[in-house]
C-alpha cells in the first residue's frame, strides 16, 4: 500500500486483538493483524517498522501454546507485548513466568518506577485493566521493571536499548483511561512515528494502486447496493478507471421505499457513474410464490442475484475485475488463525464463484467506521454514508412466511415511518439498526367504530459492533407514541404496533 509507517500485529488469540488496531489506527498509523505463526520471511517480507504481540488465553508453558519465531525480536524493530504478548516475550528472551496464584482480572492501580518512554506524562501510577492468569516473576537479562502492582511484581517491563517493551495489562480497553496515551508513547516516543495515516492520504493510495492493478485497458464490474461498502469501493475505482467501471444495481424487489431511485440518482446522475439498474422484482417474487420457509427463501434470493448479475455482466463483453467492498473484519474473521467467529453471511455482490475474474477489495484493510469516513471524503451523501446496514435478502427476512407484493408495500411503508421518526428525534446514528418487521400476524382492533382484522408491525432496534452481538436499544416512551399513531394512522392494513426488547443472542437481528 506504499505505506512508510507500518506496525504488524501479532494475533496470539487475543479477544482485544482488532481493538489493539483499532487504536493505533486512531492515531494514525497503518497497521495490519497477522496470525502469530506467520514465517519469518513472511513477516519481513511485509516490511513492519513496529511490532505489537496481542493477549491471548494460553499460558505459555502450556503443551500447542501459541510461539512465535524469537527472530522477531531481532528485527532491529520495536516491539511491544501485550499480557500473553509479553509473557511469552520475557519466556523466549530469558525471563520467568509461573502460574499466578493471585490471578488478577479486572481494575488495578499500577505504581510507575520508571517512565522509559512508554510511560512519559502518565505520572506515578496507572490505573489499568487486567485480565491474566500468568505472570513475569523475573524480567530477561537487559530489562527492567517499569511498573508493579499489589499483586503483580512485573506489570510492564523494557528494554530501551533493543526497545522491547511489555504490559501485563491491556492500553487498548477504555478501562485503562490513559492507554491510549501508553499506545502513543510507543508510535511516537519509542518508534518515532510521525503518523500521516488519514483517510485522506488513503484514498489517494488506493487510487494509485487501483489504477496500477487494473492497467490502462482493464474492465472492471461491481455489484452495487447502495450501502456504504460497495458504495465507498466502486467510487474509488470509479476515480482510478472511470467508465472502464461498470456498476450493476439489482432491484430484486425487496428493496425499501425510494431506494432505488435513491441509489440511481447519486451514482447516475450526481457521480456521472456506470451504473445499470436492472429491475428483477417481478422475476424474483414469482420464484418466492408459496415459499414459507426461511432458508429456502434466503437460498431462492441468494441463486437469483447471482444469475441476474451474471447475466448482466456477460453482457458488458470482457470483464477483468470484479470489485467487491469486503471490510476488514471479514478478513480478519475468516483469515486468522486464532479467530473464534466467521461470519456466516454472504453480502449481495458475493462473488459468483464460476465467472474467473480478479477481485478488487479496496477496503479490504478498513474497519466500518474508517469506511464511513472515507465516504465522506469521497463526497457520498449524508444517506449513504450513514445508512444501516441492510441485508442482501432484503425486506424478504422481515416478512415472516410468504412473500407477497401486498405484505411488501406495507412493510415498506411502515418501515419509512419508522426511520423517519428515529430521523427526526436525532437517534438513527446512534443505532446500528432500526427497522420495521412484519410478523404475519393479523389481530382483531378497531378503527373508527368498525371492527377490523389486520397485520401487526414490529419495531427492531439494536446496537452492536459488528451485527455479530446486539442489544436492543431503548428508545423513548415519546417517540415510541408518535410512531405507533402514525403506522395505524397512516397505513390502512395496520391496526396494531408492538417493540422487539431481546438482545442477540439469543435473538437474532433479523426475523428471519
Ligand atoms: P442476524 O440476523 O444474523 O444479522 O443477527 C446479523 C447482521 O447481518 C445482516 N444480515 C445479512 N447481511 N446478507 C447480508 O448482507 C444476508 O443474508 C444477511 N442476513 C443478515 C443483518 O442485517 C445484521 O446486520
Amino acid at each position: 500500500m506504499g505505506i512508510q509507517e507500518k506496525v504488524i500485529i501479532l494475533d496470539f488469540g487475543g479477544q482485544y486483538t482488532q481493538l489493539i488496531a483499532r487504536r493505533v489506527r486512531e492515531l494514525k498509523v497503518y497497521c495490519e493483524i497477522i496470525p502469530y505463526n506467520v514465517s519469518f520471511e513472511e513477516l519481513a517480507a511485509s516490511r513492519p517498522s513496529a511490532l505489537i504481540f496481542s493477549g491471548g488465553s494460553a499460558s505459555v508453558y502450556e503443551p500447542g501454546a501459541p510461539q512465535c519465531d524469537p527472530r522477531f525480536y531481532r528485527m532491529g524493530i520495536p516491539v511491544l507485548g501485550i499480557c500473553y504478548g509479553m509473557q511469552l516475550m520475557a519466556r523466549d528472551l530469558g525471563g520467568e513466568v509461573i502460574g499466578a496464584h493471585n490471578q488478577e482480572y479486572g481494575r488495578t492501580y499500577l505504581s510507575v518506577q520508571e517512565e522509559a518512554d512508554l510511560f512519559k506524562g502518565l505520572g506515578k501510577s496507572i490505573d489499568a485493566w487486567m485480565s491474566h492468569g500468568d505472570q513475569v516473576t523475573k524480567v530477561p537479562p537487559g530489562f527492567r521493571t517499569i511498573a508493579e502492582s499489589t499483586n503483580t511484581p512485573v506489570a510492564a517491563m523494557a528494554d530501551s536499548t533493543t526497545k522491547l517493551y511489555g504490559l501485563q495489562f491491556h492500553p487498548e480497553v477504555i478501562h485503562t483511561p490513559q492507554g491510549q496515551l501508553i499506545l502513543s508513547n510507543f508510535l511516537f516516543r519509542v518508534c518515532r512515528f510521525s503518523g500521516e495515516w488519514t483517510m485522506e492520504n488513503f484514498v489517494e493510495n488506493s487510487i494509485r494502486e487501483i489504477e496500477e492493478k487494473v492497467g490502462p485497458h482493464g474492465k472492471a464490474v461491481c455489484g452495487l447496493s447502495g450501502g456504504v461498502d460497495s458504495s465507498v469501493a466502486a467510487m474509488l475505482v470509479h476515480k482510478a478507471i472511470g467508465s472502464r467501471l461498470t456498476c450493476i444495481f439489482v432491484d430484486h424487489g425487496l428493496l425499501r421505499k425510494g431506494e432505488r431511485e435513491q441509489v440511481l440518482s447519486t451514482f447516475q446522475g450526481k457521480f456521472n457513474m456506470q451504473v445499470i439498474g436492472v429491475d428483477a422484482a417481478e422475476e424474483l417474487l414469482n420464484l418466492l410464490k408459496g415459499v414459507t420457509d426461511p432458508e429456502e427463501k434466503r437460498k431462492i434470493i441468494g441463486n437469483h442475484f447471482i444469475r441476474v448479475f451474471e447475466r448482466e455482466a456477460e453482457k458488458l463483453g470482457d470483464i477483468d475485475f470484479l470489485v467487491q467492498g469486503t471490510l476488514y473484519p471479514d478478513v480478519i474473521e475468516s483469515g486468522t488463525a486464532t479467530a473464534a467467529v466467521i461470519k456466516s453471511h454472504h453480502n449481495v455482490g458475493g462473488l459468483p464463484e464460476d465467472m474467473q475474474l480478479a477481485l478488487i477489495e479496496p477496503l479490504k484493510y478498513l474497519f466500518k467506521d474508517e469506511a464511513r469516513k472515507v465516504a465522506e471524503e469521497l463526497g457520498l451523501p449524508e444517506e449513504i454514508v450513514w445508512r444501516h446496514p441492510f441485508p442482501g435478502p432484503g425486506l424478504a427476512v422481515r416478512i415472516l412466511g410468504e412473500v407477497t407484493p401486498e405484505k411488501l408495500a406495507i412493510l415498506r411503508e411502515a418501515d419509512h415511518i419508522i426511520v423517519e421518526e428515529i430521523k427526526k428525534a436525532g437517534l438513527y446514528r446512534k443505532i446500528w439498526q432500526v427497522f420495521a418487521v412484519l410478523p404475519n400476524i393479523l389481530s382483531v382492533g378497531v378503527k373508527g367504530d368498525r371492527r377490523t382484522y389486520a397485520h401487526t408491525v414490529v419495531l427492531r432496534a439494536v446496537t452492536s459492533q459488528d451485527g455479530m452481538t446486539a442489544d436492543w436499544y431503548p428508545i423513548t416512551y415519546e417517540v415510541l407514541g408518535t410512531i405507533s399513531s402514525r403506522l395505524v394512522n397512516e397505513i390502512p392494513q395496520v391496526n396494531r404496533f408492538v417493540y422487539d426488547l431481546t438482545s442477540k443472542p439469543p435473538s437474532t437481528i433479523e426475523w428471519e
